[in-house]
């Protein structure tokens, strides 16, 4: 296994999980790569480390630049254990100085023995002199743990970036132009929705920081996935778009459903969508899992929830998606709730609660007894046409 060169002296030297289909919940379809990065100069230096169980892959390639020993100085972006789980091993096999940020040092503390570890803590703006090169630090807390924080490469403008514009796609390939560009945008949107999506007022900081600090961007060699190099005005515009909340004006509808009468509803809100020219996209969760839906949430201006009443309640993969959802915070929405009933009908109104608890505006809430005909199904098709009209009206 080699090491790959980015550029003069600067190699990825990271692991590729092909394996790997479910990340603390998020479906990984395309297996996943934990990116590390070796820079040859005066003070070899490492940009973090990958997971644990993989540092035999690790070293192998760091081995075909140079012998891992020589590292003097490892820098830790981010304390997740996906690119922290080897440090231990690292240190005791270079004695490398470790540079992260204070609230790195402190989580790396709570994670591994660090007794006996140099750890030097770093803010914005330092910069650490490896010889010929430099790297400038750029603190991005909370985009997506306390600790995080990207390493600028000086004149190269190489920009190591940890989570951000990163993606869980396994590839043999290492850059954007060597791949289908429009599955690794794909990956990386499945990805912001997945991880970084509620951090969105903090990549916006992160894109002041890295505008006040006048970084031009040449890479952008994120933690996971593919690097950018071809591509980069489009997956910064991306992430401009998705961090501030900007759509696509589509619609997303989803729901499960027992006998049909849901799906049923489902489907003719769908047609009224279509009547007005707006792509939907149809999720039924028997047969979509909540972290392969999230990613039509950044396109989508209306999401619409259904779920038939079960013992009293709405069904279990319907309060699954909400819980989810909820946790990723997108906000900005306009939303309905919807579903078929046999007796008592709380389904309904709890979806349409724990919208509004998610701080989405809740313009329709649709309920139907048993079974809907065709002529029941226009009539579903009239009252949502309507309410639907009042909210574009009011966008417009
Ligand atoms: Fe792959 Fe937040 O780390």
């Amino acid at each position: 296994m080699e090491a790959v060169k980015i550029s003069e002296d600067i190699y990825w030297v990271g692991v590729i999980d092909w394996d790997i289909r479910n990340f603390h919940g998020y479906l990984t379809d395309r297996g996943s790569t934990y990116n590390a990065y070796l820079i040859i100069d005066e003070h070899i230096t490492l940009i973090d480390t990958v997971k644990r169980g993989f540092s035999g892959e690790l070293l192998e390639r760091i081995a075909s630049v140079i012998e891992p020993e020589k590292i003097d100085y490892i820098v830790s972006n981010h304390v997740e254990m996906d690119h922290s789980g080897c440090l231990a091993e690292m240190i005791e096999i270079t004695g490398a100085t470790l540079y992260t940020s204070p609230r790195g040092k402190k989580g790396l503390k709570s994670h591994y023995q660090t007794e006996g570890w140099e750890i030097e803590d770093v803010k914005t703006g330092d910069v650490l002199d490896l010889g010929k090169k430099q790297l400038e630090f750029v603190l991005t807390p909370m985009v997506h743990w306390p600790d995080n924080m990207m390493t600028y490469l000086q004149d190269e403008g190489i920009l190591f970036s940890n989570d951000s514009f990163g993606q869980h796609y396994a590839t043999s390939e290492r850059f954007d132009g060597e791949v289908n560009t429009p599955v690794a945008m794909e990956e990386a949107q499945t990805y912001y929705a997945n991880i970084v999506m509620p951090y969105s007022s903090q990549v916006q900081n992160e894109f002041n920081t890295v505008s006040d600090l006048k970084l031009e961007l040449n890479v952008i060699a994120p933690s996971h996935g593919i690097i950018w190099s071809d591509n980069i005005p489009e997956i910064l515009e991306k992430y401009k778009k998705w961090a501030t909340g900007k759509t696509e004006g589509e619609a997303l509808i989803v729901y499960d459903t027992m006998w049909k009468s849901t799906e049923k509803m489902a489907y003719a809100l769908q047609d009224v969508f279509n009547s007005q020219g707006i792509t939907t996209y149809m999720k039924n969760l028997k047969v979509n899992h909540p972290s392969e839906i999230v990613p039509f949430v950044l396109d989508c201006e209306y999401i619409c929830v259904g779920s038939p009443t079960l013992n009293n309640n709405m069904m279990p993969t319907v309060a699954s998606f909400l819980t989810y959802l909820k946790g990723l915070t997108p906000g900005n929405r306009k939303t309905a709730a919807f579903g078929s009933y046999g007796w008592s009908g709380q389904s309904i109104g709890l979806v349409a609660d724990e919208l509004e608890a998610s701080k989405f505006d809740v313009f329709a809430q649709i309920k139907y007894n048993f079974v809907p005909d065709k002529e029941d199904l226009e009539q579903i098709k009239e009252d949502f046409k309507v309410k639907l009209n009042d909210i574009t009206k009011e966008v417009n």
